[in-house]
């Protein structure tokens, strides 16, 4: 329990200078936020451990994304459009708004408007929140998207949440039986998944279209349900042994400490008119 003196939140320089925010809540929990991209690095339920896989290698500075936590993607997923992969959110500095406490939990809101250069590469302007909602063994992150424009926009976006896996053999994603999913690692080729369960025994990279808003990642000592709302899509992704040693942020056997389960919106791009909002929220439950 955090003492009532205890700060709601700290905001210091984290690694490579850049500003953090530590947030804090009542009931003990703790997550970290860096400005850069708003990315959530660190996540500690009350009295628990780590459940966010960080890069050692992670470049922390301002014109590279960070690896691990949870990467806000917007207005981009991956390579599906004009854009460089994964679109250019977390890859601008957010604007910390605001903290509060509510009874046991802590919610701090970031802010992030287009500029010059996002317009240049994407000529729409937008408003975009990202709310962390932190306590009672939760996580909540919403992201949401106002059309702050003239002309109607169009988007695809995700959470791109590292977990911190500690047996990746034994690790699994359940509840996908009979959801049909793209699969980047075998050639974009169509499929429906079979089995309830899904394992990690090599590079896996699937997009799973209207998937459940509720998966479990079980692992043999502790499980997290991931629930998603507003997301129609989930995205798995490990890079196995194989993959791992390319990216040079990762280190080569970094694949057996991670799995991303990424809340999605890919499927049925979001469509914005003018003035019109949309938001979607991943939430974890240790
Ligand atoms: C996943 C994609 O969401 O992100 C993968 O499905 C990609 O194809 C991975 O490799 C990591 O992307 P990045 O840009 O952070 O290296």
């Amino acid at each position: 329990m955090n003492s009532p003196s205890q700060s709601l939140f700290t905001l210091t320089q984290g690694a490579g200078g850049l500003p953090k925010l530590t947030l804090f809540a009542p009931d003990g929990a703790r997550a970290e936020i860096y400005l850069h991209g708003a990315q959530i690095t660190s996540w500690v339920p009350a009295g628990g451990a780590e459940r966010f896989f960080m890069s050692r290698n992670s470049q922390f500075s301002s014109d590279t994304p960070i690896r691990g936590g949870i990467p806000v993607i917007f207005p981009q997923f991956g390579t599906t459009g004009p854009l460089a992969q994964h679109g250019f959110a977390r890859l601008m500095e957010w604007e910390f708004m605001s903290a509060q406490a509510i009874a046991t939990r802590a919610s701090a809101v970031f802010s992030l408007r287009d500029t010059e250069d996002s317009r240049r590469l994407w000529d729409y302007p937008f408003a975009a929140e990202l709310t962390v909602l932190l306590g009672d063994n939760q996580l909540a992150v919403t992201l949401a998207i106002t059309n702050i424009g003239p002309k109607p926009m169009t988007f695809t976006s995700a959470l791109h949440t590292y977990f911190a896996v500690a047996d990746l053999a034994a690790t699994t994603v359940e509840n996908l039986a009979g959801i049909q999913y793209r699969d980047a690692a075998a050639g974009w080729t169509d499929h429906q998944q079979t089995q309830p369960a899904l394992g990690f025994m090599g590079e896996v990279n699937r997009i799973y279209f209207n998937a459940p808003a509720e998966l479990c990642l079980s692992e043999p000592t502790r499980t997290t349900l991931i629930r998603s709302e507003g997301f129609a899509d989930t995205v798995i992704w490990n890079p196995s042994a194989t993959k791992c040693p390319t990216m040079p942020d990762l280190e080569p056997t970094d694949y057996q400490r991670f799995v991303c389960v990424e809340a999605a919106a890919i499927g049925n791009p979001i469509e914005l008119a003018p003035g019109e909002r949309w938001q979607g929220t991943q939430t974890l439950l240790a």
